[in-house]
């Protein structure tokens, strides 16, 4: 099974992406924190993502589109994948298209729908495990204690990108380059749409039911 989530910047894509991979029997993976791993490790590819990423651009397609396929085809994951956050551009859409082509495609695009005063709520709120990268919210879905994971104990913290001034480009950027890809998979029939701005659960179940149908 081959499922994109598509949606903007805090639409919930990560927070759905897990389970919904687990109920599928397949990994999920995330291109901005893929990013994020290689700045944690230093690397000179997370040095130049997080000279874009800071600022709330894109990271150039070359470098993108060559790190998620060398993701995507690793033996491991061979038996498929939920993208959260890839495709973002009409180029990374073709990349991806021309690689999988042969293996029948993707199979469902979820596109999750939030209006913008409520990613900016969402962005603006957000705490996220340096540990296991569970996203968390300050009102929404806050942790037991305070700046602590429910789930490893690991550190909360807020990121570089999630300062209201990055955050208004970033939903900027969505709207110019991703858009016109959402809509290149809604004139083809992978696409379902569902409403972001319902619990999670709710979120979560509409998703699933948005696969299997
Ligand atoms: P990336 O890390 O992918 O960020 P993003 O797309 O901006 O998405 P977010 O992680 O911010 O949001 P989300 O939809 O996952 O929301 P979440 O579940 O956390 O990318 C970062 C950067 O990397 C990009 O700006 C770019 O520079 C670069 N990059 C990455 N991919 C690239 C690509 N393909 N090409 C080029 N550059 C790329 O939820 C958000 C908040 O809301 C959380 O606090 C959560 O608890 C809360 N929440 C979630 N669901 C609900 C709900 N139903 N109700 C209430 N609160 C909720
Ligand atoms: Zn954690």
């Amino acid at each position: 099974m081959r499922v994109i989530l598509m949606g903007p910047p805090g639409s919930g894509k990560g927070t759905q992406a897990t389970s919904i991979a687990d109920d599928l029997g397949v990994d999920a993976v995330s291109s901005g924190e893929l990013f994020r791993d290689h700045q944690r490790r230093d690397t000179e590819l997370g040095r130049l993502a997080r000279s874009y990423m800071d600022q709330g651009v894109y990271v150039p397609d070359g470098v993108t589109i060559k790190m998620v396929m060398e993701w995507i085809n690793d033996p491991v994951h061979s038996a498929g994948f939920v993208l959260d956050g890839f495709p973002r551009t009409h180029a990374q859409a073709e990349a991806l298209d021309a690689e999988i082509k042969s293996l029948g495609g993707v199979d469902r695009v979820v596109f999750i729908k939030v209006s913008e005063d409520e990613l900016i709520r969402r962005l603006t709120g957000r705490l996220i495990c340096r540990n296991c990268q569970t996203p968390y919210h300050l009102l929404f879905s806050p942790p037991a204690t305070k700046g602590m994971c429910d789930k490893c104990e690991g550190e909360l913290y807020q990121r570089d990108d999630d300062k209201a001034d990055v955050v208004t480009t970033r939903i900027q950027i969505y709207n110019q380059e991703t858009e016109p890809v959402v809509d290149y998979y809604r004139r083809s029939s992978i696409l379902r749409e569902v409403d972001g701005e319902q619990a999670v659960e709710d979120v979560g179940k509409a998703m699933n039911a948005a696969i299997s149908g």
